[in-house]
């Protein structure tokens, strides 16, 4: 939710910023804004527009009308204010000293606001972020950073900021509280940003903001500070993700490279965790009493995350024989969750900075449950929250729509499922051994998957033009359904429901009539002429009815269904991993032929930092 970035040097800031900010897009796309300022001038010069970067682009001449070296960009996704040009960010003060960029909410700005208009400070915005800009003004008398403190000191909620002022134009105050930002190291230059991603071309030393962190950025160098503004040192970590692996590299849309890049990214997840026949998590400390010691395992992650660990469950409790309950980010908190030092929370997610699900992180720590998270971007703040971490190692994932972050995740907790299993004995030998060779055979087995898309872009044009579809299954194939109808939804806009097949005749069937498209999955083998009883079911109420199954049952599925999509046999553990690439690509034929934009669907952004 919103991008920021923020560049000092001696180079012109505002192409720069605006290079920087296309790679945080992805983080909000309503509107895009730049402050710079340029010392010899002595100005603070700040230009925003709504609509995306391209619009901002094109009004300052791709940066070149702002001179200046120093400044920080912002790109939005709204919470205060509907999107506009006065509610983009930069936000100013009123006399147009200071200017904030800012991803976050500030909880108590309406009182702030009735407290600056009482001492007659006027506002233009609706924003939140406009709060900041004049509390700030409102603290100066000459040292920006003790105004910037005392404004912190008012202010409640979460934020990431990056604050530069007429008045000190050769530094850049970055300031972190519950939302990501970054300190990028150069030579003669140094930067800040929401993400690794929007400053790669320039360095690959970075350092993470804790909570409560201050940063002065100079062209010399970055003075960091804790809450109390002590000065501290900060550890300089090199990044060693590829440029290219954020481009996208002759493809149309990074969904659909993102797709297209599963199989190297599973390869990349798993080939070093499977050693000699065997599972290694290297630097895991859960030891065999530990995990006999547990009494239930929670699963906490939103989104298509939280699909993952629907998987998730339902490998566990039938691997350990753990009870395991899923829960969402933003409810977990909410519920009263029965946790103890005898639970072990599962936290999922690809961002490592969703709001939701590090906030059910935080109280699972309080409520005294070790905390493992499955992460893709490292050093993010759940990774670095919880007591311990397992990276996915996807790559960089810039599409809105998930993909490779899933099914990396979905095969991490698969394997961590298999590895419990087997250290607490509930797991034998000959299927610990059918299990490994499933891992090992799953890329291979995805590519093939992959090199029958043409199948599934014909289905996508027969049915791209259906206004809803309902996706059913049982068990796995259930938990497949929740991610194949979310993908369809996020990025067509077709409206889209996932059922447990069974669940259909207790209410939901009455919506099955003449032409209704219905995805029915059956890829679990002891299930599957179940699910073909539930294809003949709604067929007779006159559903059209796209089938995915596994080779083996491709034919009799064809008897029945009016398509059939298929993935190769492969265990059953795996089975969600193969499947969900068939409706990935659906989806995103879908949403081409329906002309949406894929990479940036509307009102969604990648990381939700917002409650
Ligand atoms: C959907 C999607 C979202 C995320 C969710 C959680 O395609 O990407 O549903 O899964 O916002 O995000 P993370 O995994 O970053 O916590």
């Amino acid at each position: 939710m919103c991008g920021i970035v923020g560049f000092i040097g001696n180079e012109q800031a505002a192409p720069i910023l605006l290079e920087g900010l296309s790679r945080l897009e992805y983080r909000g796309y309503d509107s895009a804004g730049v402050a710079i300022c340029d010392g010899g001038a002595g100005t603070l010069s700040v230009r925003k527009a709504k609509g995306r970067l391209q619009v901002l682009s094109d009004l300052i001449h791709g940066g070149a009308d702002l001179p200046g070296t120093v400044g920080v960009g912002h790109t939005r996704w709204a919470t205060h204010g509907a999107p506009s040009d006065v509610n983009s960010h930069p936000q100013v003060s009123e006399n147009g000293r200071v200017a904030v960029v800012h991803n976050g909410i500030i909880e108590n700005y309406a009182e702030l606001r009735s407290f600056l208009e009482s001492k007659g400070v006027s506002f233009v915005s609706q924003t939140d972020t406009e709060v900041i800009a004049q509390l700030i003004e409102y603290f100066y008398t000459g040292d920006l950073l003790s105004a910037v403190d005392q404004a912190l000191h008012r202010m409640e909620g979460a934020y990431a900021l990056g604050i530069v002022c007429a008045d000190a134009p050769d530094q850049i105050i970055a300031v972190r509280k519950d939302n990501p930002l970054i300190l990028g190291w150069g030579k003669g230059c140094n930067f800040i940003a929401s993400d690794v991603t929007a400053i790669l071309k320039h360095t690959r030393d970075v350092s993470y903001m804790n909570d409560g962190d201050l940063a002065v950025l100079t062209r010399e160098g970055i003075q960091c500070y804790d809450h109390l503004l002590r000065p501290i040192e900060k550890e300089v970590v090199h990044v060693d993700w590829e440029v290219d692996a954020a481009e996208k590299g002759g493809y149309e849309h990074f969904m659909f490279k993102e797709i297209m890049e599963q199989p190297e990214a599973l390869r990349r997840c798993l080939s070093p965790r499977i050693k000699d026949g065997e599972i290694v998590f290297e630097g895991l400390s859960l030891t065999p009493d530990y995990l006999r010691s547990l009494r239930r395992i929670f699963i906490v992650a939103c989104g298509s995350s939280y699909h993952v660990g629907v998987v998730g469950k339902y490998h566990l409790e039938k691997l350990t024989r753990i009870p395991v309950e899923v829960a969402l980010g933003s409810e977990f908190r909410y519920m009263d969750p029965i946790v103890d030092d005898k639970t072990l929370v599962i936290v999922l997610s690809q961002s490592g900075e969703t709001l939701d699900t590090m906030a059910a992180l935080r109280e699972a720590k309080r409520l005294g449950a070790h905390v493992l998270s499955i992460v893709n971007v490292v050093g993010s703040s759940i990774a670095r929250d919880s007591d311990e971490v397992l990276y996915t190692w996807a790559g960089p994932e810039i599409a809105v729509a998930t993909t490779k972050a899933y099914t990396t995740q979905l095969a991490l907790l698969a394997l961590l499922a298999v590895w419990f299993g087997k250290t607490l004995g509930t797991v034998d030998e000959a299927d610990y051994q059918a299990a490994l060779a499933g891992f090992r055979e799953l890329p291979e087995k995805m590519e093939q998957v992959l090199s029958c898309r043409d199948g599934i872009q014909y289905f996508a044009s027969k049915y791209f033009n259906h206004s809803s579809i309902f996706f059913i299954g049982r068990n796995l194939d259930y938990a497949l359904g929740l991610e194949g109808s979310l993908k369809l939804k996020e990025i067509s806009y077709i409206h889209s429901e996932a059922y447990a097949s069974g669940e259909l005749k207790h209410g939901t069937i009455s919506l099955i009539e003449e032409g209704t498209l219905v995805m029915a999955l059956g890829t679990c083998d002891r299930l599957f002429q179940k699910t073909v009883s539930n294809v003949v079911e709604v067929k007779a109420r006159g559903a059209d009815v796209l089938a995915l199954t596994t080779e083996r049952h491709q034919e009799e599925m064809a008897h029945n269904a009016n398509g059939v999509m298929t993935i190769p046999d492969i265990c059953d553990l795996l089975l969600p991993s193969l499947g969900v690439v068939p409706l990935q690509l659906f989806a995103y034929y879908v949403a081409l032929m329906r002309g949406c934009d894929i990479d940036k669907p509307r009102n969604l952004a990648k990381s939700v930092t917002v409650e």
